[in-house]
């Protein structure tokens, strides 16, 4: 490739929280499509260990969470050879951007925020009466109050930050992230506005499938790490045994017929979670059990499961025992994603006017 071609390769970057294990959610609406992206794009890929500080986490976990992202994404067929994977905590930029769009941030617009409301109810916060721009929360307790830190209401310009430091063309993420990115996207246009073009004006990827796979145990909320059921997640290092349990207790309804649709959130969902994996539409789906029970597609389906995630549980397995590669991988990438914050960050210093230390 020449390097006028290698120039005009599009910019992709997205980021994950470090919590642990991800989940099925997390696989199909996200890491999976990103694999899928690396031989023609310049990829980007976060581990968003600032992120996750919003909510309290022990810094042993943290720690050891960053590496099991990265052994994860990895066994994901994340390519190192291929992409940039860094944590965010070692690129010098994000949080000095984050500032700076902060400043450029209505808090009416961040109160908004959908996942930010979701958090604060989770929290032990009444959700909100509506008062023109703002929002009132009753408090529960002082405890829930104390654990809603601005960090948690900031958040969605961190994720802005983290976006417009390297001018990505295109984020791929899952639907729940759709929201974030209009911001993103408005903050773009706001300061290209105010201070003269600088940022690229990022498009959402939501890929067909898999862009929203549900609760297990509530199907009309989204597959969350963070929800205290263990049968409503599924995660992609689970057992078989597990998966088996998981997908079993699986909520489904008493129609007992196959087929996707708004009224049945349960059966919709495992289709859906079938037709990303095996590759099948959800009218071949529906066709394939036609007069068949719920059994058969709950038997199929952790077959399904099972076998596409079998090769990243043993890839898992072998990488997390090398934490040499894996920090090694992380080096590689923090450079490369440094030295593309760098030149944004000084450009967007000189724009605003705060004096360049001449970063290189
Ligand atoms: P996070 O860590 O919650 O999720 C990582 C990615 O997984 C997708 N996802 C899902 N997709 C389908 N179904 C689900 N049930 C499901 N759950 C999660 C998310 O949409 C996401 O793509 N705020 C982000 C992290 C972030 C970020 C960024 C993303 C920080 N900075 C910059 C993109 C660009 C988050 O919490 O993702």
């Amino acid at each position: 490739m020449t390097i006028s071609e290698e120039e005009k390769r599009k910019v992709i970057l997205t980021c994950a929280q470090p919590t642990g294990k991800l989940t099925l959610g997390n696989y199909l609406g996200a890491v999976r499509n990103w694999s899928t992206m690396l031989e023609n794009h310049e990829c980007y890929f976060g581990i968003v260990d600032l992120h996750a500080i919003t909510t309290p986490t022990k810094p042993v976990t943290l720690r050891q969470n960053v590496f099991d992202c990265v052994a994860q994404y990895v066994a994901c067929g994340l390519d190192p050879e291929k992409c940039h994977q860094f944590v965010q905590s070692h690129v010098v930029g994000h949080t000095e951007l984050a500032w700076i769009l902060t400043c450029l941030t209505p808090i009416g617009e961040l109160q908004r925020m959908t996942q930010f409301k979701d958090k604060v109810s989770k929290l032990g916060f009444k959700a909100a009466e509506q008062e023109g721009e703002e929002i009132k929360f009753t408090h529960d307790g002082a405890r829930a109050q104390a654990s809603i830190n601005a960090g948690l209401l900031c958040y969605p310009v961190l994720m802005a930050a983290d976006i417009l430091l390297y001018n990505a063309d295109l984020v791929p993420v899952g639907e729940d992230q759709r929201q974030h990115m209009e911001l993103c996207r408005d903050l773009a246009q706001r300061f290209n506005h105010q201070f003269s073009e600088t940022f690229v004006v990022p498009d959402a990827y939501v890929g067909e499938t898999g862009s929203r796979i549900m609760s297990l145990a509530d199907p009309t909320r989204k597959m969350s790490k963070s929800d205290e059921n263990e049968r409503a997640t599924l995660y992609i290092l689970d057992e078989p045994g597990q998966i088996g349990k998981k997908i079993a207790s699986a909520v489904t309804d008493s129609e007992a017929v196959i087929r996707a649709s708004p009224e049945k959130p349960g059966v919709s969902n495992l289709l859906a979670i079938h037709s990303a994996l095996s590759g099948q539409t959800i009218v071949q789906l529906e066709e394939h059990f036609a007069g068949k029970g719920y059994g058969v597609l709950k038997e199929e389906l952790t077959e399904v499961i099972t076998e596409s995630l079998r090769p990243v549980r043993e890839k898992y397995q072998e990488l997390i025992q090398d934490k040499t590669y894996l920090s090694s991988v992380l080096a590689q990438g923090a450079e490369a994603a440094q030295k593309r914050a760098y030149k944004i960050l000084s450009k967007v210093y000189r724009k605003i006017g705060l004096p360049d230390r001449n970063r290189g």
